[in-house]
């Protein structure tokens, strides 16, 4: 397999503030590849930001190695860093654009820094405008610009030095959910069309649902989990990463909740993430040739990774022998379930008690 593009190996960072050494970074190691969108996802203090400005160094690791596009960047001089971060573009949340200078020019900046003659940074300036999708406004200023199309301007500048790498800090954040949606697909793009590696940080499970190929999830500076998104969505292990999940999924009934659902549906209640064919598909499969009913009485089929992923509660009406084979089977083919009993013989959720824990 081709080198990855990224490569921390127990990376470790710390800062000095006035309550102490802060660990901010803790002993990281992960692998993001050529070509991918990798999310990095974590409550506030987590240490997102600082592992992602590891990767340009604006700031330098403690301890550790972080190789970038093969070099390794705790070891290289000011000269070679600047020309690996012209290969490394970068977004931000509040945008970071000129307020006294049109588009057209914001855009052009990295070029002209880099000496590029002017008709021609122009050009490309154009050019990426008319990418990201606002080529009508080359000559508007950022402050007449809603939040969405500041931050197209951002990833058309980001571009315009045709990165290999683009680095997303909390870039969706400020925007509100359809502007998000926007934004991401346009990001889905500048990686599919452009072959742009992302790097997204940030703390909405709803983007790492929509646009990331894999996922690490923060906690106190370390990564508590790192996979494919939707083996992490199907079988997370962390309890942090349960949290986030049901903040994109609200998939989990409430106790509160589970006791009205009781009350019209008073046979087995199941919690159940069906993972793959699709849940329709597996409950089929799993209720075959048994005399039980499956009712769907909570939650929703979505996607993730654009594949359809299951998380529901189910009412499963039958003998108790053939419901339990109905469950055996659900876990057989990789769904996990939870169950929560009937309404003569309830079980508590243990999952929700960790749910609403603050961490
Ligand atoms: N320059 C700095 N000086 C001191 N502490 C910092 C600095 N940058 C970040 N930190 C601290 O490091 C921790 C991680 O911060 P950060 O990487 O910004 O987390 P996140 O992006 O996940 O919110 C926080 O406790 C933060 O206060
Ligand atoms: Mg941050």
């Amino acid at each position: 397999m081709a080198e990855p593009i990224i490569s921390f190996n127990d990376v470790s960072k710390a800062f000095t503030t006035r309550k102490g050494r802060l660990v901010a970074v803790d002993g990281v190691s992960l692998d993001i590849r050529d070509g991918e969108i990798f999310g990095v996802i974590g409550y506030s203090g987590a240490g997102k930001s600082t592992l992602v400005r590891l990767i340009n160094a604006l700031e330098t690791a403690d301890s550790g190695s972080i190789r970038v596009l093969g070099q390794e960047v705790t070891a290289l001089p000011e000269r070679e860093l600047n020309k690996l971060r012209s290969k490394i573009g970068m977004i931000f949340q509040q945008f970071n654009l000129f307020a006294s200078k049109t588009v057209l020019a914001n855009v052009a900046y990295p070029l002209k820094l880099a000496k590029t003659p002017k008709a021609e940074r122009l050009a490309k300036a154009r050019e990426l405008l008319d990418f990201v999708g606002i080529a009508d406004k080359a000559d508007a200023y950022p402050a007449q610009l809603s939040g969405g199309q500041k931050q197209r301007v951002g990833i058309a500048r980001a571009l315009a030095a045709d990165p290999r790498i683009l680095l997303a800090d909390e870039a969706t954040s400020a925007l509100d959910p359809e502007t998000t949606r926007d934004v991401l697909d346009l990001l889905r793009r500048v990686n599919k069309d452009l072959g742009v590696t992302l790097v997204l940080i940030t703390h909405a499970m709803e983007v790492v649902q929509y646009i990331c190929d894999r996922v690490a999830v923060m906690e106190d500076g370390k990564v508590v989990e790192a996979g494919q998104t939707y083996d992490v969505f199907a079988a997370p292990t962390a309890a942090t990463t349960r949290r986030f999940i049901n903040t994109a999924l609200h998939d989990r009934p409430s106790p509160d909740t589970v006791a009205r659902l009781r009350e019209s549906y008073p046979g087995r209640l199941v919690h159940v993430r069906m993972k793959d064919s699709g849940a329709g598909f597996a409950l089929s499969k799993a209720t075959s040739g048994l005399n039980v009913a499956a009712t769907i009485v909570y939650g929703a089929i979505t996607e993730v990774e654009e594949r359809p992923f299951g998380a529901v509660t189910l009412e499963l009406v039958g003998e108790d022998g053939a419901v339990g084979q109905v469950l055996e089977r659900l876990a057989a083919g990789g769904s996990h379930v939870t169950d929560l009993g009937t309404a003569a013989a309830p079980l508590e959720d243990p999952t929700w008690r960790e749910l609403v824990t603050a961490s």
